[in-house]
């Protein structure tokens, strides 16, 4: 790993497999010479381009690092500011380039205006993962707008058309998979509703030729959780562009005096071993590089989850019911969810009171929380801070806390309102009420959901109103990192109404995200294959309950398999649960313990796919190839009644391996599991099995 800064103003950053090249042209622009395939350093070089003809101009042929508005360039911009004299136009020149702490910062300055923009890429040993960002600099005395600032501009390298994949999900049908092919004009993927949401993701996978084993797959991911746009283009010169950042729908910024503006990051990374490496690759990534430090490198608990179980209803008898059974069947993390404060008796009321229900709970929620602890088990807590309910205490005393305009009726979703995030008072009263629990209660876990978008986001506290959504995601970023400061040991899961919120900007704030509410094994046979393509598996949580929306129930066993594959919760209502099913539940979550350092650390190795192969067969394997988990399940199969081998991926071709299967007890090297395979019958509805493998 290494940055070369050429002589010729050509920086090269060697990750460990690729090269990503910039550099300057001989107008001082900035130019994109390479991303991909490592070559000879000494043959990079920005090649000279000029007008082709009156109508194909030089700028617009460019490939950039990133594009400003300008001049006879007409492809999208990175960058729209207006100066104060009205001028829109920006001409950036090259500055310097430094290397430090292996990040490379090139600056450019406007010809004429106070204006400075660095570009800065960040290597890592050991991954072919860059992180991008902008840093936008007001050098002058006077305001200057920024209309559009995007985090970073990529090029890819081929003429022919790529194909993108994207999602358009829905609530309870997060990460659907799309895949659109760009043969010309723009593709964008964004949210414009204040968070994430669940249908279009912050990110992009652009392919020509690959599968899960094999080809070249370019990515990059924003980290942020409001309003972004993923903008992918081909021009008329056959290249292919994505540009990531801030959605400029509704925005804008002032760029004070002095002031630098700095974008979210882009985590962009280059595989040569399809979708299965890049998944990989950022898996490791996420986990070593991205999530808060108190528990990146731990195994997260196994959790169980009331809120399927008791909604609303909640009181210290029945929770301590639930938890009984809970630690019976091995669970470590006790979460209360919904229903525990203020006038929550439903969803029409209470957000904002965060006080705990005395009638609820009349002796206090420490009778619950000691319970729970006594039973060895940690205590965890449901929370919607950004949000208000007009029949609460909050709102009646503070009905202007909540964006509002004075001329428009205020849309009620689910009942609730969102508070006005960017103003302090509202930051404060969220932070004491959460901190107060915390201090005064033995918490160790915070579940902090959202389950509306922004709606008549007036916020009378701006001079330029449409900073609101870039200052809102900031206050809940502020708010997370200011209680896991004041309480290290408190882990803190991003939830919003299941995955609305589970993009890298939360992955660097909180330490797990609700996958989604829709819990059914089936559905998440696909959805979980989705969320691990560029997210790590750890930090997705899933759930056994007993939601069975499918044609026919699957059993217990199979829900465990399904949810052994993210990092385990249970969610049923245990108190309905036969001796047997306690059992089967117990017997599963002592299994899950003994392999979850595979699943939440390991590799996945996606092998068959339950939508295309009628079974899924995954496999993780630890780091030193030591030692792997394989989970097999089926929903049911049609024509795949036959014996068929299993063909292991990821192990080490030399290494022996130990396993037992179908009653047979196996030790075989790992090429031959590669190569040849062990042979399986699977049959009939809901086939599931877990198999342990370790190397001699
Ligand atoms: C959202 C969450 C659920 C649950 C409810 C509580 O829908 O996604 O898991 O917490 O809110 O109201």
């Amino acid at each position: 790993m290494a940055i070369h800064i050429l002589g010729n103003n050509i920086f090269v950053l060697e990750t460990k497999n690729t090269h990503y090249v910039l550099g300057v042209d001989k107008y001082g622009y900035n130019r994109h010479i390479h991303w991909g395939k490592k070559c000879n350093i000494n043959d990079y070089e920005a090649k000279d381009i000029w007008d082709e003809n009156s109508n194909h101009t030089r700028l617009d042929m460019a490939k950039q690092e990133f594009t400003v508005f300008g001049g006879t360039m007409y492809r999208e911009s990175d960058l729209k500011v207006q100066f104060p004299d009205n001028c829109r136009e920006i001409d950036l020149l090259f500055v310097d380039a430094k290397a430090e702490n292996n990040i490379l910062t090139v600056t450019l300055k406007d010809k004429f205006y106070p204006l400075e923009i660095a570009l800065k890429y960040r290597i890592r040993d050991n991954d072919d993962i860059i992180s991008r960002w902008t840093e936008i600099k007001n050098t002058g005395n006077e305001n200057i707008t920024l209309d559009r600032a995007f985090s970073a501009e990529l090029t890819l390298p081929s003429v022919k058309p790529y194909t993108i994949k994207n999602t358009n999900g829905s609530w309870g049908g997060e990460y659907v998979e799309t895949e659109s092919t760009l043969e010309g004009g723009a593709l964008v993927f964004d949210s414009k509703r204040g968070t994430t949401g669940h249908n279009q993701s912050p990110y992009f996978i652009a392919y020509q030729n690959a599968d899960e084993k094999q080809g070249d797959v370019y990515f990059g991911t924003l980290a942020y959780s409001g309003n972004f746009k993923v903008l992918c283009t081909r021009d008329l010169f056959y290249t292919t562009r994505v540009s990531i950042g801030l959605n400029d729908f509704d925005f804008k910024h002032i760029l004070k005096s002095n002031e630098t503006f700095v974008t979210p990051m882009v985590f962009c990374g280059y595989s040569q071993a399809g979708f299965g490496e890049m998944s990989r690759q950022m898996n490791r990534f996420a986990i070593n590089h991205v999530l808060p430090k108190q528990f990146n490198d731990k195994v997260l608990p196994v959790l169980y989850n009331s809120w399927e179980a008791t909604e609303f209803d909640v009181n210290c008898k029945h929770q301590t019911a639930l938890a009984k059974l809970a630690a019976k069947m091995g669970v470590e993390l006790f979460v209360m969810d919904d229903g525990w404060f203020g006038e929550r008796n439903h969803d029409r009321a209470g957000l904002g009171d965060w006080f705990v229900n005395k009638k609820k709970f009349p002796k206090g929620i420490d009778e619950l929380i000691k319970n729970v602890n006594k039973l060895g088990m940690d205590f965890g807590l449901w929370f919607e801070p950004e949000m208000v309910n007009p029949d609460s205490d909050l709102y009646r005393k503070h009905p202007d806390w909540a964006y509002h305009y004075n001329t428009r009726e205020a849309h009620t979703l689910r009942h609730q309102l969102v508070l006005n995030m960017t103003r302090k008072d509202v930051q404060e009263y969220i932070f004491n009420c959460m901190d107060e629990m915390l201090t005064n209660h033995n918490i160790k876990y915070i579940k902090w959901d959202m389950n509306r978008p922004l709606s008549e986001t007036g916020a009378e506290n701006l001079d330029c109103p449409q900073e609101l959504w870039l200052r809102h995601t900031q206050a809940v970023y502020n708010i997370v990192d200011r209680l896991k400061e004041k309480h290290p040991d408190v882990a803190i899961e991003s939830c919003s109404s299941g995955g609305g919120r589970s993009d890298y900007g939360a992955l660097l704030h909180f330490d797990q995200v609700w996958t989604s509410d829709n819990t059914d094994s089936v559905d998440r046979m696909t959805m979980q294959k989705w969320f691990t393509y560029l997210r790590p598996t750890k930090v997705m949580r899933a759930w056994v309950t007993d939601i069975n929306w499918y044609n026919s129930p699957m059993s217990l066993d199979f829900r465990f398999n399904v949810a052994m594959q993210g990092s385990l919760g249970v969610g049923g209502n245990l108190t309905k649960y036969s001796r047997e099913d306690l059992e089967v539940g117990k017997k599963n979550v002592a299994l899950y313990k003994e392999i979850r350092h595979l699943v939440q650390f390991g590799d996945l190795y996606r092998i068959l796919d339950a939508q295309k192969d009628e079974i899924l067969f995954n496999l993780y394997v630890s780091e030193d190839k030591k030692e792997a988990v394989a989970f097999l399940a089926s929903v049911h199969t049609s024509f795949m009644k036959k014996e068929i081998p299993l063909l292991f991926e990821g192990l080490d071709d030399n290494k022996v391996y130990t396993f037992n299967l179908n009653n047979r007890d196996y030790e075989k090297t790992g090429a031959y599991l590669k190569n040849v395979g062990i042979p399986v019958t699977i049959r009939g509805m809901g086939y599931n099995k877990i198999i342990k493998i370790k190397a001699k």
